[in-house]
């Protein structure tokens, strides 16, 4: 089954702005996909509509074989919490929990039953690489072990999908191939990776590269 399918999305913010005008998107388990374009293009608010935070102003949009588009606002939660897990450029590390609790925090948020919770963590935490690091304050993490930190969160709940806003912004070479490799363990599981960034090197590494311009594909990068 595709994990997402886009067709036709819009997006007219209040005001009147057209930061959709169209978009169809197909992604399947395993793939990993690069959005780029300019600043204003409507990368965010595309990560925003797959992401179930905002809803099209009209379109189809199917995650898992399920049209979320009028779906009542619980079950839209529910596949959020469920079937997404998101990484974006700050990790969003609460600096005065340890990293354990960083974790625990975001299962209780998406009621994971708590007998789930410890073996959740251990996972997701050997899967980054952090698990040395399961007590320790997360204001006392490097940056690239927050981004790991952040991942581990995202793939807490086993999601289907990844959608990450430019997850290697804040990263060093170093870090960013980290995160690189972090994806790559989650697609060849399955997870589809959707990434939207401005750096090169991973939009070199997506199994495909699409460019968003005025809220619309485009073949060619806009000069
Ligand atoms: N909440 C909002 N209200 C009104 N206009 C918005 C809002 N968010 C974004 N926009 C506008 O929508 C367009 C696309 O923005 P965005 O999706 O953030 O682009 P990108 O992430 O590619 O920089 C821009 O013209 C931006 O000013
Ligand atoms: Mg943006």
């Amino acid at each position: 089954m595709t994990a997402l399918r886009a067709r036709a999305l819009t997006r007219t913010y209040p005001g009147g702005v057209e930061a959709l005008r169209g978009v169809d998107l197909d992604v399947e388990p395993g793939e990993r996909v690069a959005i780029v374009g300019r600043s204003g293009a409507g990368k965010s608010t595309l990560l925003n509509a797959l992401g179930l935070l905002d809803e099209p102003t009209s379109g189809s949009y199917r995650l898992l074989g399920e049209e979320t588009v009028g779906l009542d606002e619980r079950r839209r939660d529910h596949l959020r919490r469920r079937a997404l897990g998101f990484v974006f450029q700050d990790a969003h590390v609460l600096g005065q929990r340890t990293v354990a609790e960083n974790l625990t925090v975001k299962l209780a948020t998406s009621r994971v039953p708590r007998a789930e919770r410890p073996p959740r963590i251990a996972d997701s935490l050997a899967r980054v690489g952090l698990s040395h690091r399961r007590d320790a304050a997360g204001r006392l993490l490097s940056g690239g072990e927050k981004q790991r930190l952040a991942i581990a969160r995202a793939i807490l709940t086993s999601p289907a999908v990844i959608l990450a806003d430019e997850p290697t912004g804040n990263l060093d070479g170093v870090n960013s191939q980290v995160v690189r490799d972090l994806f790559d363990e989650q697609a060849r599981d399955g997870v589809a990776v959707v990434v939207i960034t401005h750096d090169d090197r991973v939009a070199a590494w997506a199994d495909r590269s699409v460019i968003l311009q005025d809220g619309q594909f485009t073949e060619a990068m806009p000069q």
